[in-house]
This record gives C-alpha cells, sequence and structure tokens, in this order.
C-alpha cells in the first residue's frame, strides 16, 4: 500500500466517523472498565437478555457479556466504523453470549429484553424513551449512562465513581411521574 492510499484510508475512516456523529448526534465515546463495573453492578440478578442502545466499539456489551455468561447481551450500533471494529472484538472475545446488530435502535423492531442500557447524546434520550415506551415489557430496567430520559422518572439517581457521569435508572411500568 502506498502512502496516498494509505492516507486515503484514513481519511475515509475518519469522514466516516465524523457524518455517524453529526447524523445521530451522538460520538462513539466507549464506556471503559472501571465505568462499566458501576453499570454491570446495577444489572438485576435475574436478567435473561440486556441490549445497549448505541453499542459504539463495543466496550461496554463486551463488558456485560464477560461479566454475566447467564445473560443473552445484544448491542445495537448504526455507526459502520464503530460497529464492524465491535464485531471484531466481539470476535476475539468469544462469547456465545454476545450478538451485535448494525441498526438504529429506533427503527429495529425487536423486544429488547429485561434491561436496557444507553450512553447517548441528551438530544436522543427522547427518542430512547419514546422507543422503550413502545417496545418494552413492564418491570423492565433502564441503565442511562449521563442522561436522564425527559419527561420519566428515575427511580435512581447514582453518581459514578468512575467520572463525572451519574446513572439514571428506570424501572418500566413506574417511570412516569404521579
Ligand atoms: C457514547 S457511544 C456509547 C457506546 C457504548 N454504549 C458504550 O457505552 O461503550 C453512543 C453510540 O450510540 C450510537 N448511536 C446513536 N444513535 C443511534 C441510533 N439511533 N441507532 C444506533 N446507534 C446509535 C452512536 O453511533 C455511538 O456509537
Amino acid at each position: 500500500m502506498t502512502d496516498l492510499s494509505v492516507l486515503v484510508l484514513v481519511v475515509i475512516i475518519l469522514g466516516l466517523i465524523a457524518v455517524y456523529a453529526i447524523r445521530l448526534k451522538a460520538v462513539p465515546m466507549p464506556t471503559l472498565s472501571k465505568a462499566a463495573a458501576e453499570i454491570i453492578a446495577y444489572i438485576p440478578a435475574d436478567t435473561k437478555a440486556v441490549t445497549d442502545f448505541g453499542s459504539g466499539w463495543g466496550d461496554l456489551v463486551i463488558a456485560i457479556a464477560r461479566a454475566r455468561p447467564d445473560v443473552s447481551v445484544t448491542g445495537i450500533e448504526l455507526s459502520p466504523v464503530p460497529y464492524a471494529i465491535s464485531r471484531m472484538r466481539a470476535v476475539l472475545a468469544a462469547k456465545p453470549n454476545l450478538t451485535l446488530i448494525r441498526a438504529d435502535f429506533r427503527k429495529l423492531d425487536r423486544d429488547p429484553g429485561d434491561v436496557v442500557v444507553c450512553f447517548i447524546d441528551p438530544r436522543v434520550m427522547g427518542d430512547v424513551g419514546d422507543v422503550l415506551s413502545q417496545r418494552m415489557r413492564d418491570g423492565g430496567v433502564v441503565i442511562s449512562r449521563g442522561f436522564a430520559i425527559p419527561g420519566w422518572q428515575a427511580f435512581g439517581e447514582v453518581p459514578m465513581k468512575a467520572g463525572p457521569d451519574r446513572l439514571y435508572l428506570y424501572r418500566m411500568g413506574s417511570h412516569k411521574p404521579g
């Protein structure tokens, strides 16, 4: 490969990441291991299925799949570069309980399971609430890193030890005030 073709490839990859970050209003920032451990601690013991809305490079879903082999873990990611990297990392991690889907979580007609985790821009949190209201069963738990779902009532709001973010915890069925 010539220097020029490497440069062109790098520009295409960075361009793709930027275009999708603007389109989705979300930068693919990963949840690193300490923060992931804090999120995992709030996944109830009897959970069967967890979905990450916007699974990025795969950090959080791989950490959950490792920590909870008893749980079926699904990551949904639309941005092609983080998705491709997460697929490669999933192959290396070799976790049979991990599935990655390239899709827009707003359009994917799929049961998200008992627990949804997310770490998405505040401009997208209204969409997260709308999708969950349509697809998640009562009793399901939502763990949002950093941002609240507008109009929803959290049963917990926990400052994270790993950084300045809070975790917002919701339970479907009692997520609306009043
Ligand atoms: C801050 S990253 C979080 C990644 C991962 N959840 C983690 O904690 O390591 C948010 C991701 O959500 C993705 N995203 C945003 N809107 C989305 C949508 N509508 N459908 C699928 N993915 C989306 C972005 O592309 C980005 O990779």
